[in-house]
C-alpha cells in the first residue's frame, strides 16, 4: 500500500473510532492502540506533508494565537429559551401549546440543560468550517480553532449529510475534570476557577488554541440551523448521531405531559450523579411542522422551553451572627439568614464551623452572600459578595472571648481549630449531652426535645443524663408545658429505653469523636460496659478503626472519675446494655465496609443498615480507600462522587436489592 492510502485508512480508522468512542460510547480500539495509529499517521503527515489534511485528526491544533476573535453572523439566528421557574410556568406553557394546536396531540422531547455556552457548527460538504459562539445571537464570535481542539467535534462528518449543514450544542466541562483542572491550577500557583461553566467559557474564548487544547472540553449537539429536511425533532437527533455529532444519552421522547413531568423530576432526582451540571430539562415540541406553527416571540421559539431546577445557589443577606455551644462545649458561629429559598427548601440559617473558616470567609453582618445547597449536603455560604459592601466597610465579626451562655472563658488548644467553653457544667454543653443521649441512634427517648432538656437544665431538675431517672411524675409535671399525656409518654419512653444495647448505651455517653460506627466497633471487642471501663489504652487502640487520636480520647473518657459515676448512676438506673451480636462471619457482607449515601425508596436508612450487618457487614457514614461498597440512592451527593473517584463499588438501589436477595 502506498503512503497516500495508508494515510487515508489510518484517517478513517481514528475517525471511525472516535465515533465509536463519544458517540455511540462503545470503543472498540484501546487507547494504547488508538495512540499507536494516531503517531503512525503524524510520523506519515510528517514524512510527506503534502498527504496532510486539514480534517486529519492530526490537525486539531493548528492556528497560531489570534489578536481577537473576528465576527460571524449568524445565517439563522441563535435563540434563547424562555424560562419556567416553577411546575405551574411550565403548565402555562403547556396550555398555550395546546390551545394554538387546536388541542391536536403532541409529543414532546426532553433534554438536559447543559450548563455551558451555546456553539453553532458549520460543515461543508461534510467538513467543519466554522464554528462560532452565540454571542447576541445575531453576531458572534469566530471560535472554529478552538473547537477544532474539542475531540469530540468531528472534523468531518460521516454518512450524506446536507451540503451546508449547521449544527447547534452546547460545550461544557464535566464536573470531575473541572475538579481535577482546579487542582492543577492550584498547584501551579494560577487562579482556579469558580465553577464549570465559567471554566468552559473561558477555555472556548481562548485566543491560544493551544490552551484551549489542554482544556477538557466537551460538547453534546441539540439542534440544527439552516432549515434542514427532518419532519421531526427525534429523527434530527438520530441523525445527528449518524453523522458522527454527539447526541445526549438522557434525551427522551415524551408522549404525553404526564410522560414529560415524569422526566423532569427522575432528571431532578438523578442530576447529581451526571458527570456534568445541569441545571434544568429542555422540553421541546417534536414535530416540525408544529414547531413552524407555533413560531417564536423575539427571541424565544414558543415550541420550547426550559424547565428550570430550584436554584442550587441563591443570595441573601447575613442578618446576624451568632455562636452557639454544643454538648462537647465547641463553639459554633452561625450565620442567620433573611430566608432564601435554595436547592429545594428554605433556608434561614448557615453554620459557618469555626473561627478558622469564619476568617477565611470573612462574613460579616451585613453582608450579601452567595447560599449554597446541592443535594443532601448542608447549606453553605459560599462566599461573601464583597462588591456590595459600603464603603465604609463592615465591622469583623469576633468570636468571644467567653461562653455566650455560662460566661466561662473559652480556649482553642494551639492545634485544634475548635474554640472551646471550658466549664464541664455549662448548661449549653449540659442540654447538648442530654439531647444526644436521648436522640434516636442513642436511647431514642422520645417526646425529650430541645425545648424541655433546657428547662431540665436551668431549673436544675437535671444535672447528668442519669437525673432523668430519678425524676419523680410530679417533678416532670413542674414543668412548664409538660402535661399529663406528655408526662405519661415520656415516663414510658424512659422505661422502654433502659432494654437497649451496648452499642447504642456508647454512642450515647456521647464520647467526642465516637459515632456510631465506633461505638459498635468498641461494643463488640469489649462485650459490657464493665470490661470498656477496665480497658488498657492499648485494648482500646486495638478496636478496628480506633486510631491514636481516638483512643486517647476513649480511654481517657473512662478513666475520669466523674465519667465513672455517671456510667455507674446509669446502670443503677436499670439500664441493662445488651451485648452485640458477633457479626456473621460468613455473611454476604462478612468484613465489608458499606456506605448508604441519598435517599432509598424500599428501605429506611436503619433498615437498610440492619440488612447489611445481619450479613456481617459495617455501615460507615464517610467513603475512603477502605470502604468496599456504595449504595446510592435518589439525590445522592459527593459521597457517590468520591466513590467514583477512588474506584469504589457503587450500586443503586435495584443492585443493592439483588445482593441482599
Ligand atoms: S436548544 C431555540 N437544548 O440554553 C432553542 N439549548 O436559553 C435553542 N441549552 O442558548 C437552544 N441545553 O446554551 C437547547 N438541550 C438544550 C440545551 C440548551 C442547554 C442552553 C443553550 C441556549 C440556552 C437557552
Amino acid at each position: 500500500m502506498d503512503s497516500a492510502a495508508r494515510a487515508n485508512e489510518l484517517r478513517e480508522k481514528l475517525r471511525e473510532a472516535s465515533y465509536r468512542y463519544y458517540v455511540l460510547d462503545a470503543p472498540t480500539l484501546s487507547d494504547a492502540e488508538y495512540d499507536r495509529l494516531f503517531r503512525e499517521l503524524e510520523e506519515l503527515e510528517k514524512a510527506h506533508p503534502e498527504l496532510s489534511t486539514s480534517d486529519s485528526p492530526t490537525q486539531r491544533v493548528g492556528a497560531a494565537p489570534s489578536e481577537k476573535f473576528a465576527k460571524v453572523t449568524h445565517r439563522k439566528q441563535m435563540m434563547s429559551l424562555a424560562n419556567a421557574m416553577a411546575s405551574e410556568e411550565f403548565d402555562e406553557f403547556a396550555e398555550r401549546v395546546h390551545r394554538l394546536l387546536g388541542n391536536e396531540p403532541v409529543r414532546y422531547v426532553v433534554e438536559p440543560k447543559l450548563d455551558g455556552l451555546a456553539v453553532t457548527l458549520t460543515y461543508e460538504d461534510g467538513r467543519f468550517v466554522q464554528g462560532a459562539t452565540r454571542g447576541d445571537g445575531l453576531i458572534g464570535e469566530d471560535v472554529t480553532q478552538n473547537l477544532r481542539t474539542i475531540k469530540m467535534v468531528p472534523l468531518q462528518l460521516k454518512g450524506t449529510p446536507p451540503k451546508l449543514f449547521e449544527v447547534r450544542g452546547e460545550v461544557f466541562i464535566n464536573k470531575r475534570d473541572f475538579v481535577r483542572m482546579n487542582e492543577e491550577r492550584e498547584k501551579a500557583g494560577e487562579p482556579t476557577f469558580v465553577n464549570p461553566r465559567n471554566s468552559a467559557a473561558g477555555a472556548l474564548r481562548q485566543l491560544d488554541p493551544r490552551i484551549t487544547a489542554q482544556r477538557p472540553l466537551s460538547i453534546y449537539f441539540y439542534e440544527v440551523g439552516e432549515a434542514a429536511p427532518f419532519s421531526s425533532h427525534w429523527e434530527k437527533l438520530a441523525k445527528l448521531r449518524e453523522y458522527g455529532l454527539r447526541t445526549n444519552p438522557e434525551n427522551e421522547l415524551c408522549e404525553s405531559l404526564d410522560a414529560v413531568r415524569d422526566k423532569y423530576r427522575r432528571m431532578l432526582a438523578k442530576r447529581h450523579e451526571l458527570a456534568y451540571e445541569i441545571d434544568g430539562s429542555v422540553v421541546k415540541i417534536d414535530s416540525e411542522d408544529q414547531r413552524r406553527r407555533l413560531g417564536a416571540v423575539s427571541r424565544t421559539p414558543r415550541w420550547a422551553i426550559a424547565w428550570k431546577f430550584p436554584a442550587e445557589e441563591e443570595a441573601t443577606t447575613v442578618e446576624n451572627i451568632f455562636v452557639s455551644v454544643g454538648r462537647t462545649g465547641a463553639l459554633t458561629p452561625v450565620a442567620e439568614l433573611k430566608p432564601v429559598y435554595v436547592g429545594g427548601v428554605t433556608v434561614g440559617r448557615a453554620t459557618l464551623h469555626n473561627e478558622d473558616e469564619l476568617r477565611r470567609k470573612d462574613v460579616r453582618v451585613g453582608d450579601r452572600v452567595f447560599l449554597r445547597r446541592a443535594g443532601d449536603v448542608i447549606p453553605e455560604i459560599v462566599r461573601v459578595i464583597v462588591e456590595d459592601r459600603p464603603p465604609e466597610g463592615r465591622k469583623p465579626f469576633e468570636m468571644p472571648r467567653e461562653c455566650p451562655v455560662c460566661g466561662a472563658p473559652v480556649l482553642r488548644e494551639p492545634d485544634e481549630a475548635v474554640t472551646r467553653c471550658t466549664n464541664l457544667s455549662c448548661p449549653a454543653q449540659l442540654v447538648g449531652r442530654l439531647r444526644h443521649f436521648a436522640s434516636r441512634l442513642a436511647m431514642d427517648i422520645t417526646g425529650l426535645g430541645e425545648e424541655t432538656c433546657m428547662r431540665l437544665v436551668q431549673t436544675g431538675l437535671v444535672k447528668t443524663p442519669a437525673d432523668l431517672y430519678s425524676l419523680t411524675r410530679e417533678q416532670w409535671l413542674s414543668l412548664e408545658r409538660m402535661g399529663e399525656k406528655s408526662v405519661d409518654n415520656l415516663l414510658a419512653a424512659l422505661e422502654a429505653s433502659k432494654k437497649t444495647s451496648l452499642r447504642r448505651f456508647i454512642y450515647a455517653l456521647g464520647i467526642r469523636m465516637v459515632g456510631e460506627a465506633t461505638a459498635l466497633a468498641l461494643a463488640r471487642r469489649f462485650g459490657s460496659v464493665q470490661a470498656l471501663l477496665d480497658a488498657s489504652l492499648d485494648d482500646i487502640q486495638a478496636v478496628r478503626d480506633v486510631g491514636p487520636v481516638v483512643g486517647n480520647q476513649i480511654w481517657s473518657f473512662v478513666q475520669n472519675s466523674q465519667n465513672q459515676t455517671a456510667i455507674q448512676r446509669l446502670l443503677d438506673a436499670g439500664i441493662a446494655p445488651e451485648p452485640e451480636a458477633a457479626p456473621a462471619a460468613s455473611g454476604l457482607f462478612a468484613g465489608k465496609t458499606v456506605v448508604l449515601t441519598g435517599t432509598l425508596s424500599g428501605y429506611t436508612r436503619d433498615q437498610a443498615k440492619a440488612e447489611i450487618e445481619r450479613r456481617g457487614g459495617r455501615v460507615a457514614g464517610t467513603v475512603s480507600r477502605k470502604t468496599d461498597l456504595v449504595v446510592v440512592g435518589e439525590d445522592a451527593g459527593t459521597k457517590m462522587k468520591k466513590a467514583q473517584e477512588l474506584g469504589v463499588r457503587v450500586v443503586d438501589e435495584k443492585g443493592f436489592t439483588d445482593l441482599l436477595k
